[in-house]
C-alpha cells in the first residue's frame, strides 16, 4: 500500500489530512497516511506556549504567537470552503477572532473524524532521505516521550513544517552593549512587559505593526519603529515615531539611526522576519528561499521540481492562508492518488519561471493579493475542493487594506460578509482597543 508522510500538523498539515478524509468520505480508498508533529497538540503556530527558546525536551519552541493576538485579517478571507465558521460555532461571529477562537476553528474540522489517530505527536522528524534504487524515502523520527528513534519508509513526503518559526536575527553595531531587553518577535509573549516603557521596534511588516499596536494597547510609553526600506504608511497615535535603520548603539540605552537622529529606549524588539529552515532535509530535497509569494523550485507552489514525490505546503508568503493551504493539499492529494499527472521537468521549470516573472512585476500589496488569488483559483479549479468566490475574497482584502490605512487601531472593529454563507458578521461587543480580554469565553459572549 502507498505510504504518505506529512511533516507538521499545523493548518497546512491538517489541510492535507482533511483532503484525504474528504476523499475517503467520497468512497475512495486512501493511502496509508502518517503525520509527524513535534508539538503536543495540533494547530501549528496557533498553539500558544509561554515557553521561549527550547521546550521541556530541548527542542526549539515552534510558537511565534503571543498573548492577546487577534487575527490580523478578516476571518472571511481565510474561511475553509468546506467548513464555515458558522457551521463550527453554530452562529455568526465577529470578523477578527482572537487566537484561541481561531485555534478552536482550525481543530474543529477534523475533530469529528478519526484522523487525529494518524498523527504521531511529540515526534519531530529528524531526517528525510530519498532512496534512488527503491524510489522512496527513509524518514527518521524521534518519539520524544519514549525517547525512541524510529526509521520508516514512505512513497511520498509532504513537508508542512511552516516557515514563521526560525527567527531572522540581524545584529547592529553596539547591540552587545545595550543596557535593556533585546528580543526577536518569535520570543515576544506579553505586551504588558512593556507597559510604561520606551520601545524600539525594528521592521515594518506584520509582526512590527501588530506588536507595536499591542504594546500601545497595553500601555507602552512610546514606540519608535525603525525601517530598512520604507516607513509604514499608517496613521499611528501620537506617542509613535518612525526612524530609518539603526547605525549604532551606545553603551547604555542610546540608539543612533542613519539619519543622525537618536532615541533612548528601554527595550528593542526585532520584528525582522523568519527563515525557511529545514534542518531535517538533505540538500537534494531542500527548498531554499526567502519569504516571497513565488518560491522557486516548487511547481504549482507545491512539487519539488527535482523530485515531485517531495511536496511542500504553505511555503509562500501569505495573504491567503487556510483556504490556500486547502487547495494545495487537495491538489497534492490528487497527484498522490494518481488523479493528476504532472508535466515533465522542463515544463515545470518554465511554468515556475512564468509565475516568478509575474511576481517580480508586482508593486503594491493589492497586486500581490490578486496574484495569490489567481494562484489559489488555479489550484481550486483543478480538484473537487468546493468552489468559492476568489474575486470576492480579493475584494474583501482590498477593503481590509483600506480600513487598516484609515484606522490602524480600529480596523479590527469592522465586519464583513462571509463568502461561504452570505451572512454578515456581527460587530464584536467591545472595540478592539478597549478589549483587553482575548479569551474564547469573552469573545463568544457576543
Ligand atoms: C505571529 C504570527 C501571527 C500570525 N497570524 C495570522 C493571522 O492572524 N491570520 C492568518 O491567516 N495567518 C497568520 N499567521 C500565518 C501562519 O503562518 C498561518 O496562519 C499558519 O499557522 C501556517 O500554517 P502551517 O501549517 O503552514 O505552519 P505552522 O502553523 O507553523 O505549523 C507547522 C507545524 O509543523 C510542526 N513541525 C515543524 N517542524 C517539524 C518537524 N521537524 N517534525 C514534526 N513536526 C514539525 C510544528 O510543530 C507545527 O505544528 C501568523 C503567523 C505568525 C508567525
Ligand atoms: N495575527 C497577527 O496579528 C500577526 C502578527 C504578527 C505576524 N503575523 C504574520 O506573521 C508572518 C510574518 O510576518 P513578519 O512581519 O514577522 O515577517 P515579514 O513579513 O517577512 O517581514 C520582515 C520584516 O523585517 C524587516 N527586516 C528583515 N531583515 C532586516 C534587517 N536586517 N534590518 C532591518 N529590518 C529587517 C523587513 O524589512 P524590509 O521591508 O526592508 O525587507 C520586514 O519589514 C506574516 O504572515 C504575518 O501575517 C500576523
Amino acid at each position: 500500500m502507498t505510504k504518505i508522510a506529512i511533516i507538521g500538523a499545523g493548518p497546512s498539515g491538517l489541510a492535507q489530512l482533511r483532503a484525504f478524509e474528504s476523499a475517503e468520505k467520497n468512497g475512495d480508498k486512501i493511502p496509508e497516511v502518517v503525520c509527524f508533529e513535534k508539538q503536543e497538540d495540533w494547530g501549528g503556530l496557533w498553539n500558544y506556549t509561554w515557553r521561549t527558546g527550547t521546550d521541556e525536551f530541548g527542542e526549539p519552541v515552534h510558537c511565534s504567537m503571543y498573548r492577546y493576538l487577534w487575527s490580523n485579517g478578516p476571518k472571511e478571507c481565510l474561511e475553509f470552503a468546506d467548513y464555515s465558521f458558522e457551521e463550527h460555532f453554530g452562529k455568526p461571529i465577529a470578523s477578527y477572532p482572537p487566537r484561541a477562537v481561531m485555534l478552536d476553528y482550525i481543530q474543529g474540522r477534523l475533530a469529528k473524524s478519526n484522523f487525529r489517530d494518524k498523527i504521531k505527536f511529540r515526534t519531530p522528524v529528524r531526517s528525510v532521505i530519498f532512496n534512488k534504487e527503491k524510489n522512496n524515502f527513509t524518514i527518521t523520527s524521534h518519539d520524544l516521550k519514549s525517547d525512541k528513534v524510529n526509521v520508516d519508509e514512505f512513497d511520498f513526503v509532504v513537508c508542512a513544517s511552516g516557515h514563521f518559526s526560525t527567527p531572522n536575527v540581524p545584529s547592529f553595531d553596539g547591540l552587545d552593549k545595550f543596557g535593556g531587553r533585546v528580543m526577536h518577535a518569535h520570543d515576544f509573549r506579553d505586551a504588558l512587559e512593556f507597559k510604561d516603557k520606551d520601545l524600539l521596534i525594528v521592521g515594518t511588516s506584520y509582526s512590527a505593526e501588530d506588536i507595536a499596536s499591542q504594546c500601545y494597547k497595553y500601555g507602552a510609553k512610546s514606540i519608535t519603529i525603525s525601517y530598512r526600506t520604507n516607513p509604514t504608511g499608517f496613521h499611528w497615535p501620537e506617542n509613535f515615531s518612525q526612524v530609518p535603520l539603526i547605525s549604532k548603539i551606545e553603551e547604555g540605552n542610546k540608539i543612533h539611526f542613519i539619519d543622525g537622529s537618536t532615541r533612548v529606549v528601554d527595550a528593542i524588539v526585532l520584528c525582522t522576519g523568519y527563515l525557511h529552515h529545514f534542518p531535517f532535509l538533505t540538500d537534494d530535497l531542500k527548498l531554499k528561499t526567502n519569504n516571497c509569494l513565488w518560491p522557486l523550485g516548487i511547481y504549482k507552489g507545491i512539487f519539488w521540481v527535482d523530485n515531485p514525490k517531495m511536496m511542500y505546503l504553505g511555503m509562500q508568503d501569505q495573504f491567503y492562508t487556510f483556504n490556500m493551504f486547502d487547495v494545495q493539499a487537495w491538489y497534492a492529494r490528487d497527484y498522490m492518488m494518481g488523479k493528476i499527472a504532472l508535466p515533465n521537468k522542463d515544463e515545470m521549470l518554465k511554468n515556475n519561471q512564468d509565475w516568478k516573472d509575474r511576481e517580480e512585476k508586482l508593486e503594491t500589496d493589492e497586486d500581490m493579493i490578486w496574484f495569490q488569488g489567481d494562484y489559489t483559483k488555479e489550484l481550486m479549479e483543478a480538484t473537487d475542493y468546493p468552489t468559492f468566490d476568489i474575486e470576492g475574497v480579493n475584494n474583501l482584502f482590498m477593503e481590509w487594506e483600506h480600513d487598516k490605512h484609515n484606522d490602524i487601531m480600529g480596523y479590527r472593529n469592522k465586519s464583513y460578509k462571509s463568502l461561504m454563507t452570505g451572512n454578515t458578521a456581527p460587530a464584536h461587543h467591545t472595540p478592539w482597543l478597549d478589549e483587553l480580554d482575548d479569551s474564547y469565553d469573552s469573545y463568544m459572549k457576543n
